[in-house]
């Protein structure tokens, strides 16, 4: 039996007609049962006026008024843990840790990306930086979890209340084998031994189940020049995830915001790929309820003109970010007047956000305004005319949409933000690439950047420093000079007083 009435199937295709989106359909009736079923069921998802709307809004994003004026932020809606006063890091690092004990705090995970650039074929939070544990990223981050809800715990009047809920965002691609490698099970996409690694210790990492949900962002279709959806195949329409920006419409959709409304008032949010990640870093999430913003960022100093990083600044008196991807040659080596030896614009965006969860459960229906980016691509489909799939793309034929999740910034007035700026070397170490080639005598050919290898060596370097502002001696003849301290050790450094005088000799604490 169909799940869909001709009724039901007439009325859908009578949505994509009046979209200019009826060509989808062209080959509906000759498809078996089950693939007009599968099919049917994904044109229900798309919403064809919708998608012609955003890309709309795309190609003709709304006029501002006069030239954009981009400035750095101004003071006002500016803070560094750089220069702050210690007891003002320690009031926000209290607060922070009473929010959490109190189990106001939620954390949610961008993980959608496809990671393409690092070439990895399981998600990137399953990939292994090779550290002397073998930890991947994700479980790092539940292990920071933990302990931050520990730190927390300790201090808190109810100590069974300080649970901070994980809300991992996965696409398509992403969702399946997350879901797998949370369970411990076995993932097609690794090798053996990758797996043998990986599918140590508990499910979840320790953490209670009940406390992760993986859910998924949206996709919006592919699109040809001049307009019309594309296929993938007969029965498929061709669909790519809707970029990180649509965070903010699967908090909705998958019911996110319903299960955080009991309790969670503030939402610390940050990318996968950012091995040094402070999750639930109470410093941050106290900083911004301080400060009652609606969103605050992190930001640390741009490495150089050239990192591929958004920038975080005013455009015409509101926040903003213009994404590396599109800042003009002028903004990006633009010199600091007051300081010509830096850069003006520096702030580099980490993609590590505080959201008030008031603002979060108040966007509403401006979740489907956030205009889209446009990526030109090379997309493999199946063309409607010839009924032949086309594979082999020569020039880009198509466009996909994305949203990018800071592209709400400014709609807010200064006031109602606030840019935080932390240590690079303490929060900031992105998994972007894989490792340049290596040479024959084993080293590389070229300076490996936002790597495996820099991951690695960012959080051994930060072990190894914890340990001697503790006190201690690392002598353990570590390939990169550092020390891997476990997440269950130390969150950020504290509690590791009992190191104090002692030569530590182990790869691992
Ligand atoms: C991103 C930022 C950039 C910032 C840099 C810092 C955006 C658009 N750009 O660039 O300003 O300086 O990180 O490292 O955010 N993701 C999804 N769903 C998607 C696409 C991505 O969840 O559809 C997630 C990824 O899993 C990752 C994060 O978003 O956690 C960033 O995505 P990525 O595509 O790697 O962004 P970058 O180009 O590196």
């Amino acid at each position: 039996m169909p799940e869909f009435t001709p009724a039901e199937v007439q009325s859908l295709k009578a949505s994509y007609d009046e979209a200019g989106q009826g060509h989808v359909f062209t080959y509906f009736d000759s498809l078996a049962l089950p693939e007009q079923k599968a099919f049917f069921e994904q044109l229900q998802k798309i919403d064809p006026a919708r998608v012609n709307k955003l890309r709309e809004l795309a190609l003709n994003p709304p006029k501002e008024d006069g030239e954009a004026v981009l400035e750095p932020l101004p003071d006002s809606a500016n803070a560094s843990i750089l220069d702050s006063k210690p007891e003002d890091i320690q009031r926000w690092y209290d607060l922070g840790l009473e929010l959490i004990g109190k189990g106001e705090v939620a954390v949610v995970l961008l993980a959608g990306g496809q990671g393409t650039r690092l070439g990895s074929k399981a998600p990137k939070g399953c990939f292994d930086i090779q550290l002397p544990s073998h930890k991947s990223l994700f479980q790092i981050q539940a292990e920071r979890i933990i302990k931050v809800q520990k730190l927390a715990a300790e201090r808190a009047a109810d100590p069974a209340k300080a649970v901070i809920p994980w809300f991992i965002m996965t696409s398509g691609p992403t969702r399946g084998p997350t879901e797998k490698f949370f369970k411990k099970e076995r993932l097609d996409e690794l090798t053996d031994e990758e797996n043998d690694n990986r599918a140590k210790g508990e499910p979840y990492f320790g953490l209670d189940p009940a406390n992760v949900t993986i859910f998924e962002q949206g996709v919006l279709p592919c699109i040809t020049n001049d307009g019309k959806f594309m296929l993938a195949s007969k029965d498929k329409v061709a669909v790519a995830p809707d970029g990180n920006g649509g965070l903010y419409k699967a908090l909705q959709d998958e019911g996110v915001l319903d299960k955080m409304r009991a309790s969670i008032k503030h939402v610390h949010a940050y990318c996968v790929d950012n091995s040094l990640a402070k999750v639930a870093d109470p410093v941050f999430i106290g900083f911004a309820a301080e400060k009652k913003v609606k969103i605050a960022t992190e930001v640390v100093r741009k490495r150089d003109a050239q990192e591929s990083v958004g920038l975080i600044l005013q455009k015409n008196g509101r926040p903003d970010v213009v994404e590396y991807s599109e800042i003009d040659e002028a903004t990006r080596q633009a010199l600091d007047p007051k300081q010509p030896t830096i850069l003006k614009f520096r702030a580099a965006n980490i993609v590590n956000h505080y959201y008030s969860f008031a603002y979060l459960d108040s966007m509403g229906d401006a979740v489907n305004r956030l205009p889209p980016h446009i990526a030109r691509k090379k997309i493999p489909y199946f063309d409607v005319d010839t009924g032949a799939a086309v594979a082999d793309v020569k020039a880009p034929n198509g466009i996909k949409l994305e949203q990018f999740v800071f592209d709400n910034f400014k709609w807010l007035d200064l006031p109602e933000f606030a840019c935080f700026e932390v240590r690079r070397e303490e929060e900031f170490s992105p998994l972007k690439n894989a490792d340049p080639a290596r040479a024959a005598d084993g080293s590389f050919a070229k300076p490996p950047e936002d790597s495996p290898t820099t991951s690695r060596k960012h959080i051994k370097e930060q072990g190894r420093r914890w340990a001697e502002a503790a006190g201690a001696t690392v002598d353990n003849g570590d390939a990169d000079g550092g020390l891997e301290v476990s997440p269950l050790t130390s969150y950020g450094g504290e509690g590791l007083e009992s190191f104090k005088g002692q030569v530590i000799s182990q790869l691992t604490i």
